[in-house]
């Protein structure tokens, strides 16, 4: 017998590497979650692509083709709900969700970013760990809450920042922990969800 799955959307807008470490993840019967469907906001990011050659659904909406963040984020709730979703997983989602969005999921957001949160949040971390000559650096997968990169953290991976490190070398040694650091988080949150219910 299959373990109880929650049912997910995961969010990207680029090549969804996290994403796949997701799709990974999922596909193992005892892990406490599937994916529902993956959303993006750029109806041509080549991570839809790879999730629709791994038989998932997807859907995008053009953020561009509303006038505010909130009717886009009302077009998005449109779209999930036939899913219903209760947990997101934003994986490399490069819009901003307002407080509309994030309270309709209310402590249903994952996030995962590039640095060793509170410190570097935003754009451009790992060139700011470079530029003050930090010696670690990491991923961190916290709940999203209607401040960037804020939230209760559930799980982060450090790694060393080299000498000779760009930050194109830096981004590449931390994504590696991101794929792991990303099903491990949502693991917890799925299996907390479960034993809740
Ligand atoms: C990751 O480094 C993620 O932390 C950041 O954007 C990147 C997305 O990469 N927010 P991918 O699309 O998952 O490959």
């Amino acid at each position: 017998m299959s373990a109880a799955k929650i049912d997910i959307a995961v969010f990207i807008s680029g090549r969804g590497s996290n994403m796949e470490a997701l799709i990974e993840a999922c596909s193992a019967p005892d892990f406490p979650a599937r994916i529902a469907v993956v959303f993006s906001n750029d109806p041509d990011a080549p991570g839809l692509e790879k999730a629709r050659a791994a038989g998932l659904q997807t859907a995008a909406i053009n953020h561009k083709n509303y006038d505010s963040r909130e009717t886009f984020e009302d077009a998005i709730i449109e779209t999930l709900a036939p899913f219903d979703p209760q947990l997101i997983c934003l994986a490399g989602f490069m819009r901003l969700l307002t407080p509309h969005f994030i309270n309709h999921y209310e402590n249903r957001i994952l996030n995962i970013h590039p640095s060793l949160l509170p410190d570097y949040k935003g754009l451009h971390t790992h060139e700011r760990v470079l530029a003050d000559g930090k010696d670690q650096s990491g991923c961190t997968v916290h709940y999203a809450t209607a401040k960037m990169d804020e939230g209760e953290i559930i799980t982060s991976r450090a790694v060393p920042v080299l000498a000779d490190d760009t930050p194109a070398t830096l981004a590449a040694r931390i994504l590696q922990q991101e794929h792991i650091a990303y099903p491990q988080a949502l693991k917890i949150a799925a299996e907390k969800i479960l034993h809740n219910s």
